[in-house]
This record gives structure tokens, C-alpha cells and sequence, in this order.
């Protein structure tokens, strides 16, 4: 599995093959310059040292001063090349994954916590680098290195070679056996890791809940039982990684030791010179330090493919809506929205929340949507932007299923008004324009102005440059509303979804909305959900739906007239009204 997950990551690589050809160039010449100080210790030491011979005195100093220059550059070069590659490719994958988590359905981010999601673009693929660019340091400089003196090794003394490279693979075995153990880890750590930025986000963006609950102590213990699951795994990584370098240098030392008591022995034998052996001996060293880099280097490979298989999860996740590339635009919706025998539900299980759904609205009219709380009134109509799509039956827009047709045409005829009002961290204006690159600074007030949101707005010393806080925040609940009705008058699109977008106003701002919103509503489609059944009076038609059902329809005074649950509702917000004084319903007069 870590193979294919490897391949696929050097997918990314392909691009950039041309510098990481010239990169491991400028390795193997690092590697090769690297054997040339090995070798150069045997003249250095049994011509200056021994023989005492002048001559050599000053050009080997010389000679190795050059390499060592030479090494710096090249190893300069190919660090700079290597690197460069690493973050180009880091760059693109992050981009790649954040594109498809765009064009993922809102079903995957309500399964995701928000804290998860974001360690998978930040953490995770910072992860899958080291797994690239370290790796192919590792497995060119450092294996060019260790063949090139390794053949120093022989060439001075084979038979003390064979000696010594009969520990060598028994400084490996630890790195082998310890590689595996961490990726375990590695997975568990980006798991505790995910659900400890989720709680953070939660808890300061609720800072408000935590304070109002008096749930301070409780969520640091929440807090305190996570980092410490964190802290047991960091220790597990800390303990592995900690013994794998110890380990594989003790056999190494064993490897050492009996090279210098037989080395030792040949010489004091005369069957060798001190130079030959020292330089067998640098090279020796110096071969360490390549293979205990490979070692980390295996590491870093299973943590960044660990990494790489949750971000790659991620790539393979399918939208839940689907969209064919090739689906059609939507034409301008000129006839009627149909719900056909519709049923939905959350889960691929359990109950439906919307059974048997059949309406049709022709264009131009306008649907009220009433009934208590969590009977479905949103999901129905989340279904018409296919945030959802429906597990039996279809929508048609003018005949045509919405689910073959391009998602972004689809949407591009609707506004919406959501329940819960979404604002980003940014201004109003741009709130207000968000999406609408083009609208100038008149279409905006004037959207405002129709919003009732003018004057607020003007009020702030920033005016429409005034910046709405993280969720709109430092705006009040009717405010934010009012932002969010501007941004759909702004949009003017043929159909309008206005789910309790009036829910948060006082009755005097919401009189001004709603008359701007009775205006904008004129020779459009609209979808109205209310509680407040003064503002559902003039709608073409009234669904009341139960339980996921639509239990009653027909208009106000239609239903007013006879047995209907309608009717009850209607009863009860006028009786409603009058207890708190407010006198009768403003634009109802309940005939019963
Ligand atoms: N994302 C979701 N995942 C799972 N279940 C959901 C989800 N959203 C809503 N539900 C469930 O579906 C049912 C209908 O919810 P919906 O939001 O459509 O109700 P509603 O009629 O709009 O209620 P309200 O008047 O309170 O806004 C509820 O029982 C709710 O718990
Ligand atoms: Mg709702």
C-alpha cells in the first residue's frame, strides 16, 4: 500500500523531473567529492607524516582545500534545487487538495470536523514534503555517498571491508523495524492532533457559550484530556526515534571495534601502511553518518505516507451531489419548479425527513412554507441548490432534473436567504458583494438601502468599510439579517429562498424588509419559510408540512376556512398577540 501511495506522490514530482535531475547531479558529485577526502587522508598521512616529503606538503593542503570548496558549491546547488522542487510540489498539492475540498458537498463538511479538515491541508502536506525531498536527498547523496566510500573501503583494505560490512546491516535492522511502529503513531498523533484544533476552533469562536455557561474549567479539562492523549503519543514517537540512532550506533561501534583490532594487527604486522589504514578508517566514519541520514530518512518516508494517505482519502472523496463536466446550463427558468414524489434523509440510514414530497410551483409565484420546528422546511428547500439531493424522486426545473445540469448554473438562479445568516471576517461591503465581483459601490448601497440596512450601516465611522468580525460577530442578529437579505437583493436572481430571513428584525424593521423583499419578490419564484404567519398571508400557495410530509395546502383563505392545522396555528400567534398586547395580528383577521 505505501508503494502505490508513494508512487502517486511522486506524481506531483514529475513536473519538476528536469531540476531534480540537475539536483541529483550535484549529489552525486557531493557524493564523489566526499570519497576524494577519504581517499586523500592515505597520501596525506604516509607521505607528510611518514616519509616527511616536502613537495607534497604543499599541494595535498591545496588539494583538499579544493574539494572542500567544490563540496560546499555543489552542495550548496543541489540543496537549493532539491528544496525548491520540495515546496513547488508542496505548493501543488495543497492547492489540488483545497480545490476538491471546494467541490466537495456540504454533507462532507457536516461528516468533517472543521479542525480535521484544516490539519489536512496544513499539517498533512507539510508532511508528505519531508517524504520527497528528504527521501530523494537520502536515497541519491546519501547512497552516492555510501557507495563512493564504501569503494574507498575496498580499495584500501577488502579483506578488513568484508570485516566491517558485516555489522552494517545490523545498524540497519532497528531503522527497519522502527519505521513501521511510527507510522502507526504518525496516524494516531494526526488523528488526536485534528481533534484538538477542532476544539479550539469551537471553543474560541463559541467563546461566548463557554463564558455564559460558566464552562470555563470544563472544557480546559476537556482541553487537558486531549493534550495528554497527545503528549502519551509524542513520547511513543520520541521514545522510537530516540532509540533507533543509539541502536544502530552500537552495532556500528561493534563494526568499529573489530575493525581496529584486526586493522591494527596488519599494521603492527607491517602488511599495511598507518595512511592506507587511516583512510580506511575515515572512510569508515564518514560512511556512518549517510546511513544514519537514511535511517531518519525511512522515518520521514512512513510519516509522510501516513500523511499522504489521509490527504489522498480526501482527493478520493466524490461529491455527493455529482456533476458530470459536461452537464448542460440551466436556460433561465421560464415555467415551474416540480418536486416529484421527493424523499431525503441525512444518513444512508434511518428515518426519511422528507417523504413523499410533490409540489409545483410555476414561475413567478410564490411558496409559503409553514409547520414547527424541524419538520423539514429547510431541507426542502436545500434541496433546490442541491446542497442535498434527493434519495428517491427528482426535481425538475421547467422539465428538466436539476441533477443534469451544471451545479453553478443552477445556483447562479437562485438567492437565498439562509436560517442561520453566514458572514465571513471581512467588510460589509464585501459581504454584501460576495460573489459578485463585478457589483459597483451604487448596486451595493442600493441593495442596502433596500435591505433597511443603509442607515446602520452608515452609522459605523467605516461605513460599509467596516469590518463585520469572525461570523459577522460584531454586528447584531437583525444586522447580520439585514446584510444578508442586501446580498441576495443584490444577487437578483429568478428565484428567491428566504428562510426565516426576517426572524431576527423587530416589527418596524422587519415591515421595512419585507415590504423590499414584497417588491423584489414580484415576477420571481420565491420560497418563503416563516413562523410569523402575517408574512406568509399573501402567498400563492401555502404548504404545511409535518414530519417530513406536506400535510395541507392551498392559500390562506383557503385554509383559513376549513379544519386545518393552518387554522390552528393561526389561532394560537393571534391569541398570542393580543396577551402580549400588541393588539390583533397587523395584516390578519382571523375569521373563526
Ligand atoms: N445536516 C443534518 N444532518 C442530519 N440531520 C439533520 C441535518 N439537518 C437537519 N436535520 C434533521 O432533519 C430534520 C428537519 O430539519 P429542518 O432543518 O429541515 O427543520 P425545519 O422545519 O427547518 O425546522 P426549524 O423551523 O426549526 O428551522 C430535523 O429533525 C433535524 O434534526
Ligand atoms: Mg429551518
Amino acid at each position: 500500500m505505501g508503494v502505490t501511495i508513494y508512487r502517486r506522490m511522486l506524481a506531483y514530482v514529475k513536473p519538476y523531473v528536469p531540476k531534480m535531475v540537475l539536483a541529483v547531479f550535484f549529489m552525486v558529485a557531493v557524493s564523489g567529492l566526499q570519497g576524494a577526502i577519504a581517499f586523500l587522508v592515505k597520501p596525506a598521512l604516509d607521505d607528510i607524516f611518514i616519509k616527511k616529503n616536502t613537495s607534497q606538503l604543499t599541494w595535498i593542503p591545496l588539494v583538499v582545500l579544493a574539494v572542500y570548496i567544490l563540496k560546499g558549491l555543489c552542495d550548496f546547488s543541489q540543496n537549493y534545487l532539491m528544496n525548491g522542487v520540495g515546496q513547488r510540489v508542496i505548493r501543488d498539492i495543497r492547492e489540488h487538495l483545497y480545490r476538491h475540498m471546494q467541490s466537495l458537498s456540504l454533507a462532507f463538511y457536516m461528516r468533517n470536523p472543521t479542525g480535521v479538515l484544516m490539519s489536512r491541508v496544513t499539517n498533512d502536506v507539510g508532511m508528505m514534503q519531508g517524504a520527497i525531498t528528504d527521501a530523494a536527498t537520502g536515497l541519491v547523496k546519501d547512497v552516492f555517498s555510501a557507495l563512493a566510500l564504501i569503494c574507498v573501503v575496498f580499495y584500501r583494505d577488502w579483506h578488513l571491508a568484508f570485516v566491517a560490512l558485516v555489522f552494517f546491516p545490523l545498524a540497519f535492522w532497528p531503522i527497519a523495524r522502527f519505521g513501521r511502529k511510527l507510522r502507526r503513531t504518525s496516524t494516531q498523533t494526526q488523528e488526536i492532533t485534528g481533534g484538538l484544533s477542532s476544539h479550539l476552533h469551537e471553543t474560541f469562536s463559541g467563546a461566548k457559550l463557554v463564558k455564559a455557561f460558566g464552562a470555563e474549567d470544563y472544557e480546559v479539562e476537556r482541553f487537558t484530556v486531549r493534550n495528554a492523549d497527545l503528549y502519551k503519543l509524542s513520547m511513543k514517537v520520541v521514545k522510537v526515534q530516540a532509540m533507533t540512532a543509539p541502536l544502530s550506533e552500537v552495532f556500528a561501534g561493534m563494526g568499529a571495534a573489530a575493525v581496529i583490532f584486526y586493522g591494527g594487527y596488519s599494521v603492527v604486522n607491517g602488511h599495511s601502511s598507518p595512511g592506507n589504514f587511516f583512510s580506511f578508517m575515515t572512510a569508515l566514519f564518514m560512511l556512518y553518518e549517510p546511513v544514519k541520514r537514511l535511517s531518519r530518512i525511512n522515518n520521514v518516508i512512513q510519516q509522510g505516507i501516513a500523511a499522504a494517505t489521509r490527504v489522498f482519502d480526501v482527493l478520493d472523496t466524490q461529491p455527493d451531489v455529482p456533476e458530470n463536466a459536461d452537464s448542460p446550463a440551466l436556460p433561465l427558468i421560464s415555467r415551474e419548479i416540480a418536486f416529484e414524489n421527493v424523499d431525503f434523509r441525512y444518513l444512508d440510514s434511518g428515518e426519511y425527513t422528507l417523504n413523499d414530497i410533490c409540489i409545483n410551483v410555476p414561475v413567478g409565484t410564490m411558496v409559503a412554507v409553514v409547520g414547527s420546528s424541524g419538520a423539514g422546511k429547510s431541507t426542502l428547500v436545500d434541496l433546490i441548490p442541491r446542497f442535498y439531493d434527493p434519495n428517491n424522486g427528482c426535481i425538475r426545473i421547467d422539465g428538466t432534473d436539476i441533477r443534469n445540469v451544471s451545479v453553478t448554473s443552477l445556483r447562479d438562479q437562485i438567492g437565498i436567504v439562509s436560517q442561520h445568516t453566514i458572514l465571513f471576517n471581512d467588510t460589509i461591503r464585501y459581504n454584501i458583494a460576495y460573489g459578485m465581483k463585478d457589483a459597483s459601490h451604487d448596486e451595493i448601497e442600493e441593495a442596502a438601502r433596500k435591505a433597511n440596512a443603509h442607515a446602520f450601516i452608515t452609522r459605523f465611522p467605516e461605513g460599509y468599510e467596516t469590518s463585520v468580525g469572525e461570523q459577522g460577530m460584531k454586528l447584531s442578529g437583525g444586522e447580520r439579517q439585514r446584510v444578508a437579505i442586501a446580498r441576495a437583493l443584490l444577487k437578483n436572481a429568478p428565484i428567491l429562498i428566504l428562510d426565516e430571513a426576517t426572524s431576527a428584525l423587530d416589527t418596524e424593521s422587519e415591515a421595512v424588509v419585507q415590504e423590499a423583499l414584497d417588491t423584489l419578490m414580484q415576477g420571481r419564484t420565491t420560497f418563503v419559510i416563516a413562523h410569523r404567519l402575517s408574512t406568509v398571508r399573501n402567498a400563492d400557495i401555502i404548504l404545511v408540512v409535518e414530519d417530513g410530509r406536506i400535510v395541507e395546502r392551498g392559500t390562506h383563505q383557503e385554509l383559513l376556512a376549513g379544519d386545518t392545522r393552518y387554522r390552528l396555528f393561526h389561532l394560537k400567534q393571534f391569541e398570542e398577540r393580543k396577551t402580549e398586547g400588541k393588539g390583533p395580528v397587523a395584516n390578519g383577521s382571523p375569521t373563526g
